[in-house]
């Protein structure tokens, strides 16, 4: 692949899946890539990207779906599913007491661990929210990974990653060398590809979106354009959350974060301003610089009876 093939692939991936593969990450695409090559039967990176150049619908999907990182695993990062336990479904619990429903995207949900840990979250708390309804979308711009979700079959390393014994026991059942996650929590999940750079105004509103370890692979502009897009299907008193090391924070101000519990975050008051009509949206500097306000619409909330303990991974 010559250096203007390499340029042209960099170009074609950040429009169509909104990745940003710098020069230092080249190795990353060579690696990956050769994989296509060889399972398309091409002689090399070069005869690739000119195949995809002249539009062979086949290899772009597979050339997108080879530099997506899918990794994932039950329960990443243990805090964030503590959040959504201790703030997100008691404060939601109140605010939708007369509808009874609660709409929930994991937006980037990879093979599904993502979204079956909030299920199983949910589940434990059925007791305490009788007659309620609970839809969990999970999409992902990987139909190999959406399949993978869907099939709710899972090996024995990755039951392990993350996932307390508790709940393995509970949910899934042994298939062969691999484990079934129980109908009734897969019946919870709606699986469908979408690549978060279309439109999603379609999906309708949610009341939590999660779109973790997502935007770190993303351009700036993008991942602007992947919040406004979010912020969109995210009703005003709804929640957000991003990975651990990623914050809206100095990208857009559609959001605030809430400074003690990392990856959350609810509409500003900006946006609630700018949807009144007082305030045209202005982007907003870059800045490393740590949040320090407490959005006011973050109210301590009411713990609810019930606990879930979630092993802590390495990354927790
Ligand atoms: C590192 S995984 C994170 C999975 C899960 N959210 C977690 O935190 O464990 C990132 C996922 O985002 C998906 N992804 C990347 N770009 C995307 C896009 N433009 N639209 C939708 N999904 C995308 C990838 O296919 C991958 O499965």
């Amino acid at each position: 692949m010559t250096d203007s093939e390499f340029a042209w692939l960099c170009e074609f991936l950040r429009k169509r899946s909104g990745l940003a593969l710098s020069a230092e990450k080249r190795y990353l695409a060579e690696g990956r890539l050769g994989a296509v090559c060889r399972r398309h039967a091409l002689p090399d990176l070069g005869t690739l990207v000119r195949r995809l150049m002249a539009g062979d619908p086949r290899l772009e999907t597979a050339t997108i779906e080879a530099m997506t990182t899918n990794e994932t695993l039950f329960f990443r990062d243990a805090c964030p599913f503590n959040h959504v336990r201790d703030v997100v479904l008691p404060a939601l619990q109140s605010a939708r007491r007369a509808e009874r429903v609660l709409r929930i995207w994991c937006a980037g949900a990879s093979s599904g661990q993502e979204p079956y840990s909030i299920a199983m979250l949910i589940d434990e708390f059925r007791p305490i929210l009788p007659g309620w309804r609970f839809d969990i979308l999970a999409t992902d711009i990987s139909g190999e990974m959406v399949e993978r979700g869907r099939s709710g079959l899972y090996s024995q390393f990755e039951v392990q990653r993350g996932l307390p014994i508790r709940l393995l026991l509970k949910h899934f059942a042994r298939q062969g060398d691999r484990w079934r996650l129980s109908d009734r929590i897969r019946q919870m999940v709606t699986f469908k590809t979408h690549n978060l750079l279309d439109p999603c105004q379609h999906f309708g509103q949610f009341d939590l979106i999660l779109c973790r370890n997502l935007l770190i692979y993303l351009d700036r502009p993008t991942k602007g354009a992947v919040l406004e897009a979010l912020h969109r299907q995210m009703r005003p008193d709804g929640f957000l959350m991003l990975g651990a090391t990623e914050t809206a924070h100095g990208v857009s101000d559609l959001f605030d974060a809430d400074p003690d519990r990392r990856g959350l975050h609810r509409s500003s008051k900006a946006a609630a301003r700018a949807v009144s009509g007082e305030k045209v949206m202005r982007p907003v500097a870059v800045s490393s610089a740590p949040v320090r306000t407490r959005p006011a619409a973050l109210e301590p909330v009411q713990r609810p009876p019930l606990r879930l303990v979630t092993q802590k991974t390495a990354n927790g």
